[in-house]
């Protein structure tokens, strides 16, 4: 496995480009499923976890062509040979459940594995299921796989009322009701821009789709879906990600493609913090305003709230504040792995249960680390920058689902950073 030494370098300057949302793509990938014609998607993230999306709509027989070093992804699900997504490849990425909902409404049946859980928690996904119970599905659970079934004229638009917001589930329960009889409603949607993007996507499709972006929306379903071409929406969490980065180590670093619309509650929370963001015609400038970083309390929450996905990176930034800061993750049940590591890079946090208290101190310490999950393993990167000395971060593959090309990212703008074969 590899690994990467980051040493303190001092201030960034340059800019970098930011890459198209893996959690947009992961979601409109499976929407090639609904429709019999060619859908490609531009301004593709290079990213494990889409060459393993690749792999499982490959393995249902759809056509998946990465063209253009990967940013072009020309699909076509016209002649599908299964609709049976296997353990060995959703167990890998739980983004797999995805196919679900497009599956059963096109073919009016699919058996898809359950996604096991992930470092950061259970991740069940009752609520996809209870929306597609909503549009009419019978679903059985057994040997770890979703059996579902539509009735027998199709899906049937229903009301879709979540007890709390889902991501995932509201991706699912939209992508079926585009093709389910009638009208849909899903209510306390989630609101994140890559539910826009899909929607939007959809919608070039022939989707009849309204309310995107709020908490209600409404879906007239059709007969049949054609073919697009879309944009893959700017990646909001590489954006904050990256933003952290001169907040870190000083200097003024550009986020090309950037928007503050994407991130307005990190951006506030950085404004608070001494950094000043700055939209510029080709992205967002980011620079500290003035000498140490200073303690905010962060809370994490659906959009547009602060973004569980910048939680872990937020806390590097905080390590080294004037203050005390307290972070509340209110999202997932264990996503603060990243805590002992940073802890062996001398910061000073206390978890207790949801709660992280953040004491700052002057400087981290270089160290071995070890990353977790995908955030925090660029946490543990972000506070290498700034840390005296070496910092060599283990198990970088969770870095690659999520992160292309970081190492040369970093090095554009300054920094210190190479990947190397474990030692
Ligand atoms: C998406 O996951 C993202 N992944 C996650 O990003 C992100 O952290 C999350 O949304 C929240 O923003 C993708 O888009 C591929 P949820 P998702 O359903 O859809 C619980 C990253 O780092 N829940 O909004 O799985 C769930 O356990 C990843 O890029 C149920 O209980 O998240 C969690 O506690 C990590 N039952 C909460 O709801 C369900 O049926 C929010 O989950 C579904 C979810």
């Amino acid at each position: 496995m590899d690994q990467i030494i980051v040493t303190g370098n001092g201030p960034l300057n340059g800019q970098i480009p930011i890459a198209g949302a893996k959690n947009a793509c992961l979601t409109l990938m499976p929407a090639t499923l609904l429709s019999e014609e060619p859908l490609t998607l531009t301004n593709a993230p290079r990213l494990s976890d889409i060459r393993t999306m690749t792999t499982l709509l490959q393995s249902l027989g759809a056509e998946v062509q990465a063209l253009q070093d990967g940013q072009v992804l020309a699909m076509s699900s016209h002649d599908l040979t299964s609709t049976r997504a296997d353990y060995d490849i959703v167990r890998k990425m739980r983004a797999s459940i995805l196919v679900l909902g497009p599956l059963l409404a096109r073919f009016g049946h699919a058996e898809v594995s359950l996604p096991g859980g992930c470092a950061i928690g259970a991740r069940p996904v009752d609520l996809h299921l209870k929306a597609f119970e909503a549009m009419g599905a019978e679903l059985d659970l057994r040997d770890g796989y979703v059996h579902a079934k539509a009735p027998a004229g199709g899906l049937q638009g229903g009301i879709v009322e979540f007890p709390f917001v889902s991501v995932g589930a509201t991706e699912n329960a939209l992508m079926a009701a585009t093709l389910a009889k009638g009208t849909t409603v899903l209510k306390n949607a989630a609101r994140e821009p890559e539910i826009v993007d899909l929607a939007q996507c959809l919608r070039k499709m022939g989707a009849q789709i309204d309310g995107e972006g709020t908490s209600e929306i409404t879906i007239q379903g059709v007969d049949r879906l054609g073919g697009a071409t879309h944009r893959v929406v700017t990646d909001r969490i590489e954006l904050g990600t990256y933003m952290l980065a001169p907040a870190i180590c000083g200097g003024e670093v550009e986020c090309l493609g950037g928007t503050i619309s994407l991130l307005a509650a990190f951006c506030e929370k950085l404004d608070a913090a001494g950094i000043s963001v700055e939209e510029t015609p080709t992205g967002l400038k980011v620079a500290r305003k003035n000498g140490r970083v200073s303690a905010v309390d962060v809370t994490t929450e659906p959009f547009p709230g602060f973004p569980t996905d910048l939680q872990a990176q937020m806390m590097a930034l905080l390590c080294t504040a004037e203050g005390t800061s307290v972070l509340e993750e209110k999202i997932f049940e264990n996503r603060f792995m990243h805590a002992p590591e940073l802890a062996r890079m001398g910061a000073k946090i206390d978890v207790h249960g949801g709660t992280a208290k953040v004491t700052g101190v002057d400087k981290l310490r270089g160290a071995p680390v070890m990353a977790t999950d995908l955030r925090a393993s660029v946490s543990l990167i972000l506070a290498g920058l700034a840390a005296e000395g070496d910092t060599i971060v283990s198990r970088v593959y969770h870095l690659d689902r999520g992160y292309e090309h970081v190492v040369r990212k970093l090095s554009g703008v300054g920094a210190k950073i190479e990947r190397v074969k474990e030692q």
